[in-house]
Protein backbone atom coordinates (compact mmCIF):
# COMPACT_ATOMS: atom_id res chain seq x y z
CA UNK A 1 0.00 0.00 0.00
CA UNK A 2 0.88 3.57 -0.66
CA UNK A 3 2.35 5.74 2.29
CA UNK A 4 3.64 8.86 2.14
CA UNK A 5 6.69 7.78 4.22
CA UNK A 6 7.34 5.48 1.80
CA UNK A 7 6.83 7.48 -0.97
CA UNK A 8 9.67 10.03 0.55
CA UNK A 9 11.96 6.94 0.95
CA UNK A 10 11.82 5.68 -2.41
CA UNK A 11 12.06 9.05 -3.95
CA UNK A 12 15.32 10.10 -2.24
CA UNK A 13 17.07 6.69 -3.34
CA UNK A 14 15.25 7.83 -6.81
CA UNK A 15 16.80 11.24 -7.02
CA UNK A 16 20.19 10.22 -5.56
CA UNK A 17 20.58 7.49 -8.33
CA UNK A 18 20.10 9.87 -11.17
CA UNK A 19 21.50 12.71 -9.80
CA UNK A 20 24.99 11.75 -8.42
CA UNK A 21 26.62 14.59 -8.13
CA UNK A 22 25.32 17.25 -10.57
CA UNK A 23 23.43 20.13 -9.82
CA UNK A 24 19.79 20.73 -9.89
CA UNK A 25 17.80 24.01 -10.21
CA UNK A 26 14.06 24.52 -9.07
CA UNK A 27 11.83 27.42 -9.10
CA UNK A 28 10.04 27.66 -6.41
CA UNK A 29 6.13 29.32 -6.75
CA UNK A 30 5.02 29.13 -3.19
CA UNK A 31 2.40 26.22 -3.59
CA UNK A 32 2.16 22.82 -2.78
CA UNK A 33 3.91 21.11 -5.11
CA UNK A 34 6.93 23.15 -5.64
CA UNK A 35 7.33 23.43 -2.11
CA UNK A 36 7.15 18.84 -1.55
CA UNK A 37 9.48 18.84 -4.53
CA UNK A 38 11.90 21.54 -3.14
CA UNK A 39 12.11 19.28 0.35
CA UNK A 40 12.76 15.93 -1.29
CA UNK A 41 15.05 17.00 -3.61
CA UNK A 42 16.71 18.83 -0.38
CA UNK A 43 16.62 15.86 1.72
CA UNK A 44 18.10 13.52 -1.07
CA UNK A 45 20.73 15.91 -2.36
CA UNK A 46 21.57 18.74 0.32
CA UNK A 47 23.33 21.34 -1.35
CA UNK A 48 23.58 20.21 -5.18
CA UNK A 49 19.97 21.91 -5.06
CA UNK A 50 19.37 25.70 -5.91
CA UNK A 51 16.02 26.64 -4.87
CA UNK A 52 15.12 30.22 -6.90
CA UNK A 53 12.20 32.08 -5.77
CA UNK A 54 11.52 34.97 -8.53
CA UNK A 55 9.50 37.60 -6.99
CA UNK A 56 7.62 39.14 -9.60
CA UNK A 57 5.36 41.46 -7.25
CA UNK A 58 2.12 40.13 -7.82
CA UNK A 59 2.00 37.89 -4.63
CA UNK A 60 -0.68 38.20 -2.06
CA UNK A 61 0.81 40.67 0.86
CA UNK A 62 2.77 38.93 3.00
CA UNK A 63 3.62 35.46 1.11
CA UNK A 64 6.96 36.47 -0.18
CA UNK A 65 8.80 37.10 2.89
CA UNK A 66 7.15 34.20 4.76
CA UNK A 67 7.61 31.02 2.14
CA UNK A 68 11.33 32.19 2.60
CA UNK A 69 11.36 32.54 6.03
CA UNK A 70 9.50 29.13 6.04
CA UNK A 71 11.87 27.75 4.42
CA UNK A 72 15.06 29.18 5.79
CA UNK A 73 13.91 28.51 9.31
CA UNK A 74 12.27 25.58 9.26
CA UNK A 75 13.37 23.55 7.00
CA UNK A 76 16.55 24.93 6.67
CA UNK A 77 16.91 25.01 3.25
CA UNK A 78 18.24 28.29 1.31
CA UNK A 79 16.34 30.23 -1.32
CA UNK A 80 17.96 32.54 -3.70
CA UNK A 81 15.06 35.24 -3.95
CA UNK A 82 15.48 37.59 -6.74
CA UNK A 83 13.59 40.71 -6.16
CA UNK A 84 12.75 41.25 -9.89
CA UNK A 85 9.32 43.68 -8.80
CA UNK A 86 10.59 46.56 -10.52
CA UNK A 87 10.92 44.49 -13.73
CA UNK A 88 7.80 43.28 -14.01
CA UNK A 89 5.82 46.43 -13.04
CA UNK A 90 8.08 48.39 -16.14
CA UNK A 91 7.14 45.34 -18.46
CA UNK A 92 3.58 46.00 -18.44
CA UNK A 93 3.54 49.57 -17.66
CA UNK A 94 0.28 51.26 -19.18
CA UNK A 95 -0.78 47.77 -20.60
CA UNK A 96 -4.68 47.41 -20.28
CA UNK A 97 -5.19 44.68 -22.16
CA UNK A 98 -5.30 41.20 -20.60
CA UNK A 99 -3.63 38.90 -22.81
CA UNK A 100 -1.27 41.43 -23.31
CA UNK A 101 -0.80 41.65 -19.88
CA UNK A 102 -0.16 38.29 -19.27
CA UNK A 103 2.45 37.95 -22.57
CA UNK A 104 4.44 40.41 -21.32
CA UNK A 105 4.51 38.81 -18.00
CA UNK A 106 5.36 35.29 -19.26
CA UNK A 107 8.25 36.84 -21.21
CA UNK A 108 9.54 38.72 -18.58
CA UNK A 109 9.67 35.82 -16.34
CA UNK A 110 11.66 33.85 -18.90
CA UNK A 111 14.08 36.74 -19.51
CA UNK A 112 14.43 36.63 -15.50
CA UNK A 113 15.07 32.69 -14.85
CA UNK A 114 17.29 32.77 -17.77
CA UNK A 115 19.25 35.25 -16.41
CA UNK A 116 19.58 34.06 -12.87
CA UNK A 117 20.32 30.40 -13.99
CA UNK A 118 23.00 31.27 -15.60
CA UNK A 119 23.93 33.65 -12.79
CA UNK A 120 23.51 30.50 -10.30
CA UNK A 121 24.62 27.89 -12.10
CA UNK A 122 25.39 25.71 -14.63
CA UNK A 123 22.80 23.09 -13.80
CA UNK A 124 22.58 20.01 -14.85
CA UNK A 125 18.69 18.95 -13.94
CA UNK A 126 15.95 21.32 -13.44
CA UNK A 127 13.53 20.14 -11.12
CA UNK A 128 9.56 20.38 -12.10
CA UNK A 129 6.53 19.73 -10.06
CA UNK A 130 4.77 17.50 -12.66
CA UNK A 131 1.96 15.66 -11.77
CA UNK A 132 0.30 12.79 -13.01
CA UNK A 133 -2.04 14.60 -14.94
CA UNK A 134 0.88 16.85 -16.67
CA UNK A 135 2.59 13.95 -17.74
CA UNK A 136 -0.75 12.15 -19.68
CA UNK A 137 -0.45 15.83 -21.60
CA UNK A 138 2.93 16.32 -21.35
CA UNK A 139 3.29 19.85 -23.94
CA UNK A 140 5.90 21.19 -21.87
CA UNK A 141 8.41 18.87 -22.76
CA UNK A 142 10.60 16.69 -25.36
CA UNK A 143 11.82 13.56 -24.96
CA UNK A 144 15.04 13.08 -26.06
CA UNK A 145 15.34 10.31 -28.70
CA UNK A 146 18.85 8.76 -27.67
CA UNK A 147 18.33 8.81 -23.87
CA UNK A 148 14.62 8.70 -23.49
CA UNK A 149 15.26 11.47 -21.12
CA UNK A 150 12.13 13.83 -20.56
CA UNK A 151 13.98 17.38 -21.50
CA UNK A 152 12.70 20.77 -20.62
CA UNK A 153 11.86 23.10 -23.62
CA UNK A 154 9.42 25.29 -21.20
CA UNK A 155 9.13 26.30 -17.12
CA UNK A 156 6.46 25.06 -15.91
CA UNK A 157 5.64 28.19 -13.92
CA UNK A 158 1.89 28.88 -15.28
CA UNK A 159 2.81 31.06 -17.38
CA UNK A 160 1.67 29.47 -20.73
CA UNK A 161 4.02 31.30 -23.12
CA UNK A 162 7.65 31.77 -24.23
CA UNK A 163 10.09 28.47 -24.46
CA UNK A 164 13.44 28.23 -22.83
CA UNK A 165 16.34 29.38 -25.57
CA UNK A 166 18.33 26.81 -27.11
CA UNK A 167 20.92 26.94 -24.75
CA UNK A 168 18.93 26.29 -21.51
CA UNK A 169 17.33 22.81 -22.24
CA UNK A 170 17.82 21.32 -19.15
CA UNK A 171 17.40 17.83 -18.15
CA UNK A 172 14.22 16.98 -16.14
CA UNK A 173 13.97 15.88 -13.11
CA UNK A 174 10.07 15.07 -11.71
CA UNK A 175 9.67 13.18 -8.84
CA UNK A 176 6.32 13.69 -8.50
CA UNK A 177 5.10 12.41 -11.89
CA UNK A 178 3.37 9.62 -10.41
CA UNK A 179 1.09 11.89 -8.23
CA UNK A 180 -2.20 13.25 -8.15
CA UNK A 181 -2.66 16.31 -6.47
CA UNK A 182 -4.23 15.08 -3.28
CA UNK A 183 -1.14 12.68 -3.21
CA UNK A 184 0.75 15.57 -3.09
CA UNK A 185 -1.09 17.02 -0.36
CA UNK A 186 -0.73 14.11 1.75
CA UNK A 187 3.08 14.39 1.22
CA UNK A 188 3.59 17.98 1.76
CA UNK A 189 1.22 17.30 5.24
CA UNK A 190 3.64 14.54 6.11
CA UNK A 191 6.43 16.23 5.81
CA UNK A 192 5.43 19.38 7.95
CA UNK A 193 4.08 22.13 5.28
CA UNK A 194 1.70 24.37 6.73
CA UNK A 195 -1.49 24.05 5.99
CA UNK A 196 -1.73 27.51 4.37
CA UNK A 197 0.67 25.61 1.59
CA UNK A 198 -0.78 22.49 1.55
CA UNK A 199 -4.15 23.66 1.09
CA UNK A 200 -3.19 26.72 -0.57
CA UNK A 201 -6.40 28.17 -3.31
CA UNK A 202 -5.23 28.43 -7.23
CA UNK A 203 -3.27 31.66 -7.52
CA UNK A 204 -2.49 32.38 -11.20
CA UNK A 205 0.81 32.85 -12.44
CA UNK A 206 0.40 36.69 -13.30
CA UNK A 207 -0.98 37.02 -9.45
CA UNK A 208 -2.35 40.06 -8.98
CA UNK A 209 -1.84 41.94 -12.11
CA UNK A 210 -4.27 40.48 -13.92
CA UNK A 211 -6.94 40.86 -10.23
CA UNK A 212 -6.48 44.74 -11.21
CA UNK A 213 -8.21 45.33 -14.02
CA UNK A 214 -6.77 47.72 -16.78
CA UNK A 215 -3.33 49.55 -16.18
CA UNK A 216 -1.34 47.77 -13.07
CA UNK A 217 0.84 50.58 -11.12
CA UNK A 218 2.14 50.24 -7.69
CA UNK A 219 -0.48 51.99 -5.68
CA UNK A 220 -3.31 49.83 -7.54
CA UNK A 221 -1.02 47.10 -6.17
CA UNK A 222 -0.49 48.26 -2.44
CA UNK A 223 -4.78 48.62 -2.13
CA UNK A 224 -5.67 45.63 -3.68
CA UNK A 225 -3.25 43.62 -1.47
CA UNK A 226 -4.54 45.60 1.56
CA UNK A 227 -8.17 44.46 0.75
CA UNK A 228 -7.08 41.11 -0.42
CA UNK A 229 -5.37 40.53 2.99
CA UNK A 230 -8.77 41.61 4.99
CA UNK A 231 -10.68 39.24 2.67
CA UNK A 232 -8.11 36.06 3.18
CA UNK A 233 -8.40 37.18 7.41
CA UNK A 234 -11.94 36.81 7.02
CA UNK A 235 -12.60 33.99 5.31
CA UNK A 236 -9.98 31.95 7.54
CA UNK A 237 -11.53 33.23 10.64
CA UNK A 238 -15.02 32.11 9.69
CA UNK A 239 -13.39 29.25 8.95
CA UNK A 240 -14.81 29.16 5.09
CA UNK A 241 -11.41 28.43 3.35
CA UNK A 242 -11.71 24.84 2.83
CA UNK A 243 -15.27 24.82 1.53
CA UNK A 244 -14.37 27.44 -1.37
CA UNK A 245 -12.55 26.69 -4.55
CA UNK A 246 -11.30 30.68 -4.35
CA UNK A 247 -12.25 33.60 -2.19
CA UNK A 248 -10.47 36.99 -3.51
CA UNK A 249 -10.64 40.79 -4.39
CA UNK A 250 -10.45 42.75 -7.47
CA UNK A 251 -10.05 46.45 -7.89
CA UNK A 252 -11.58 48.07 -11.42
CA UNK A 253 -10.16 51.18 -12.42
CA UNK A 254 -12.53 53.15 -12.20
CA UNK A 255 -14.15 55.53 -9.45
CA UNK A 256 -17.65 56.17 -8.09
CA UNK A 257 -18.67 58.67 -5.41
CA UNK A 258 -19.14 58.19 -1.87
CA UNK A 259 -19.45 59.62 1.59
CA UNK A 260 -16.93 59.63 4.79
CA UNK A 261 -17.60 61.48 7.29
CA UNK A 262 -19.22 64.92 5.95
CA UNK A 263 -16.46 64.30 3.53
CA UNK A 264 -17.55 63.44 -0.27
CA UNK A 265 -15.13 60.45 -1.50
CA UNK A 266 -14.44 59.72 -5.33
CA UNK A 267 -12.05 56.15 -5.41
CA UNK A 268 -11.94 52.73 -6.35
CA UNK A 269 -14.23 49.67 -6.39
CA UNK A 270 -13.50 46.59 -4.71
CA UNK A 271 -15.29 43.34 -6.00
CA UNK A 272 -14.90 40.46 -3.98
CA UNK A 273 -15.29 37.01 -5.91
CA UNK A 274 -15.78 34.28 -4.14
CA UNK A 275 -16.52 30.60 -5.45
CA UNK A 276 -17.37 27.21 -5.42
CA UNK A 277 -15.96 24.62 -7.45
CA UNK A 278 -14.63 20.73 -8.84
CA UNK A 279 -11.98 21.57 -10.76
CA UNK A 280 -12.09 25.17 -11.84
CA UNK A 281 -13.97 24.36 -15.45
CA UNK A 282 -17.42 25.32 -14.30
CA UNK A 283 -17.97 27.26 -10.91
CA UNK A 284 -20.75 28.54 -8.53
CA UNK A 285 -20.45 32.04 -6.82
CA UNK A 286 -20.69 31.20 -3.38
CA UNK A 287 -23.45 31.95 -0.63
CA UNK A 288 -22.05 33.09 1.99
CA UNK A 289 -23.58 34.85 4.97
CA UNK A 290 -25.18 38.52 4.09
CA UNK A 291 -22.94 39.28 7.87
CA UNK A 292 -19.68 37.78 6.50
CA UNK A 293 -19.75 40.15 3.34
CA UNK A 294 -20.82 42.78 5.57
CA UNK A 295 -17.62 42.55 7.91
CA UNK A 296 -15.27 42.53 4.82
CA UNK A 297 -16.69 45.36 2.98
CA UNK A 298 -17.10 47.59 6.34
CA UNK A 299 -12.90 46.61 7.19
CA UNK A 300 -12.22 47.36 3.51
CA UNK A 301 -13.92 50.98 2.84
CA UNK A 302 -12.36 51.62 6.53
CA UNK A 303 -9.23 49.99 6.52
CA UNK A 304 -8.43 50.55 3.39
CA UNK A 305 -7.18 54.16 1.94
CA UNK A 306 -8.77 54.91 -2.05
CA UNK A 307 -11.54 52.74 -1.59
CA UNK A 308 -15.10 53.87 -0.86
CA UNK A 309 -17.52 50.64 -2.50
CA UNK A 310 -17.88 46.78 -2.00
CA UNK A 311 -19.54 44.82 -4.34
CA UNK A 312 -20.00 40.99 -4.82
CA UNK A 313 -20.27 39.04 -7.88
CA UNK A 314 -22.71 37.11 -8.46
CA UNK A 315 -21.74 35.37 -11.79
CA UNK A 316 -21.47 31.92 -11.82
CA UNK A 317 -19.08 30.46 -14.56
CA UNK A 318 -20.19 30.04 -17.29
CA UNK A 319 -20.86 32.77 -18.23
CA UNK A 320 -18.27 34.57 -16.68
CA UNK A 321 -14.31 32.92 -15.53
CA UNK A 322 -13.65 32.87 -12.10
CA UNK A 323 -10.84 35.56 -12.96
CA UNK A 324 -11.96 38.97 -14.36
CA UNK A 325 -9.26 39.04 -17.09
P1 LIG B 1 -10.90 31.26 -15.20
O1 LIG B 1 -10.72 32.69 -14.86
O2 LIG B 1 -10.48 30.94 -16.59
O3 LIG B 1 -9.93 30.48 -14.25
O4 LIG B 1 -12.29 30.77 -14.89
C1 LIG B 1 -9.96 29.08 -14.05
C2 LIG B 1 -8.88 28.75 -13.03
O5 LIG B 1 -7.59 29.00 -13.56
C3 LIG B 1 -6.91 29.98 -12.81
N1 LIG B 1 -6.20 30.86 -13.76
C4 LIG B 1 -4.90 30.83 -14.01
N2 LIG B 1 -3.93 30.05 -13.50
N3 LIG B 1 -2.33 31.17 -14.83
C5 LIG B 1 -2.66 30.24 -13.91
O6 LIG B 1 -1.78 29.55 -13.44
C6 LIG B 1 -3.24 31.99 -15.40
O7 LIG B 1 -2.93 32.82 -16.24
C7 LIG B 1 -4.60 31.79 -14.97
N4 LIG B 1 -5.76 32.40 -15.28
C8 LIG B 1 -6.74 31.81 -14.52
C9 LIG B 1 -7.97 30.71 -12.01
O8 LIG B 1 -7.46 31.29 -10.82
C10 LIG B 1 -8.99 29.61 -11.76
O9 LIG B 1 -8.62 28.80 -10.65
Amino acid sequence: TWTTAAFVEQSVREIRAKVGDKRVLLALSGGVDSSTLAFLLHKAIGDQLTCMFIDQGFMRKYEPERLVKLFHEQFHIPVEYVNARDRFLQAIAGVTDPEEKRRRIGHEFIRVFEEESKRLGPFDYLAQGTLYPDVIESADTNVDPKTGERVAVKIKSHHNVGGLPKDLRFKLIEPLRKLFKDEVRKVGRSIGLPEEIVQRHPFPGPGLAIRILGEVTDERLDILRDADLIVRQEINRHEMYSELWQAFAVLLPIRSVGVMGDQRTYAYPIVLRFVKSEDGMTADWARVPYDLLELISNRIVNEVPGVNRVVYDITSKPPGTIEWE
